[in-house]
């Protein structure tokens, strides 16, 4: 194997040279690495890790394996990304809203992973949304109405597209220094000035515990700002679903509440601490108050909610349908057959709904993918009546689960389950935990 030298180094915990990384990332993207020689590379980085500078050197190779956007004089160029979670529809709000609040954003963005629900999913239950952007066509979107929301493409990091294949079905996924370079790979492509990274932790997260959260985050934030990216992490709570919706379609329906101004306060105040975060990394605010008032007032005064509306119209989706969508969305995106609706056993306080569970069964109901060819059923979802901390009354609404074929008594038992109630009322858990910035990844 001509690469051999490399995985005897990761093996040994030592310096791979950056030229022959580089090469063999090239020899991943045109193909000349065979997928034998790229598994045994990827192994041994999956058991022993990669040193940060080895990391940067894959980053810079995997960028280098495809187009980058190019970005003339105008309002900052940023983008955020989230590891994954439940109800997690923040990108729907959030690059409207910054657009809207004077940046520009060329978001690329994924399906659906495991049990989390993926942004283009989403979009993709709007009739008409294309997600499918060339480099090209990002650029024109955004120059045209700020921002832009595409799905990870060939053209883009392609040697990443190849890795991540493989990774999938070699159980390497889950490797610090590989999603390093992959999502900020792809993020430093779309040319970013600045870039907030919400990183999950909790029960229904990838990352399960702080301590992983934080190292994962150190690492992306320390080989973004290397390439030149300011950059943030968040690390936030991922026990509960975000919001009141959840499902892909119904994320729609959550996400254009925030956008008119009202919908899930949960759900709003992730969008205006990450849009936030970005209006000060960029100087398009000078203190955190600014830019908060500044989210929120494009959030209240319908300026990202038109945003988001000229997006669907830039990317598909019929004039008409877009303002059918921003004020009827359910009429345009339809509602599942089936709605069952979970009462209170009990008086109390809602204390939480288990989101690892929800997000299982609303899989199994088609909610979600096993195998790559499989079907998103869009309809498939839940809508939490009574969020968490609401005193409730025995019989009360919880939540409705939205499915497009029948329950069987098991599923019922698990959506029982799945609601806690207590006689007292919760504390409340806010949802950022801790930053990591540059300042706390030096050494
Ligand atoms: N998302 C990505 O794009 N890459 C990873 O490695 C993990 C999540």
């Amino acid at each position: 194997m001509r690469f051999q030298h490399l995985v005897d180094a990761v093996k040994a915990g030592e310096a791979q040279p950056a030229g022959d990384l580089a090469q063999f990332v090239e020899g991943v993207a045109d193909g000349s690495v065979s997928i034998e020689d790229a598994t045994s590379w990827l192994k041994a980085v999956h058991q022993h890790g990669m040193r940060t500078e080895d990391t940067v050197v894959l980053t810079k190779s995997m960028i280098a394996s495809g187009a980058s956007l190019s970005w003339g004089e105008g309002p900052p160029v940023v983008d955020k990304h989230s590891t994954g979670g439940v109800g997690d529809k923040m990108s729907l709000v959030l690059a409207p809203a910054l657009a809207a609040a004077g940046c520009r954003v060329p978001m690329l963005a994924g399906r659906g992973l495991g049990h989390t629900g993926g942004t283009i999913d989403k979009l993709e239950a709007i009739p008409g949304f294309n997600c499918a952007l060339s480099p090209e066509a990002m650029v024109e979107a955004v120059n045209a109405v700020g921002c832009c929301i595409a799905v990870q493409n060939d053209a883009i990091a392609p040697a990443d597209g190849v890795l991540y294949a493989i990774r999938d079905v070699t159980h390497t996924i889950d490797s610090v220094p590989l999603i390093t370079a992959s999502i900020i790979s792809k993020k430093a492509a779309e040319g970013l000035s600045a870039l907030v990274l919400d990183v999950k932790t909790g029960s229904a997260a990838f990352m399960q515990t702080v301590d992983q959260a934080r190292e994962l985050a150190a690492s992306m934030v320390r080989t973004a700002e290397g390439l030149g990216i300011n950059t943030v992490a968040q690390l936030t709570a991922m026990d509960q679903p975000i919001g009141t919706h959840i499902g892909n379609a119904l994320e729609v329906v959550g996400s254009i509440r925030v956008l008119q101004g009202g919908g899930s306060p949960d759900t709003r105040e992730l969008v205006v601490l990450q849009g936030a975060a970005l209006l000060c990394m960029t100087g398009v605010c000078e203190t955190e108050a600014e830019a908060r008032s500044k989210m929120e007032a494009v959030l209240t005064n319908g300026a990202a909610l038109e945003r988001f509306r000229a997006m669907c119209v830039q990317q598909g989706v019929e004039p008409a349908t877009s303002k059918a969508l921003i004020n009827h969305p359910e009429r345009v995106l339809g509602m599942a057959e089936f709605q069952t609706c979970i009462l209170a056993e009990e008086d109390g306080y809602v204390e939480g709904y288990d989101a690892m569970q929800l997000a299982q069964l609303a899989r199994q109901h088609g909610a979600g993918r096993f195998a790559l060819e499989d079907v998103i059923d869009p309809l498939v979802g839940a809508v939490i009546a009574a969020p968490v901390g609401e005193a409730i009354k025995r019989n009360d609404p919880l939540l409705t689960f939205h499915h497009t074929r029948p329950l069987e008594e098991n599923d019922l038992r698990v959506l029982k389950s799945m609601v806690s109630v207590s006689p007292e009322a919760p504390v409340s858990n806010r949802r950022l935990i801790e930053v990591v910035d540059s300042t706390s990844t030096k050494a």
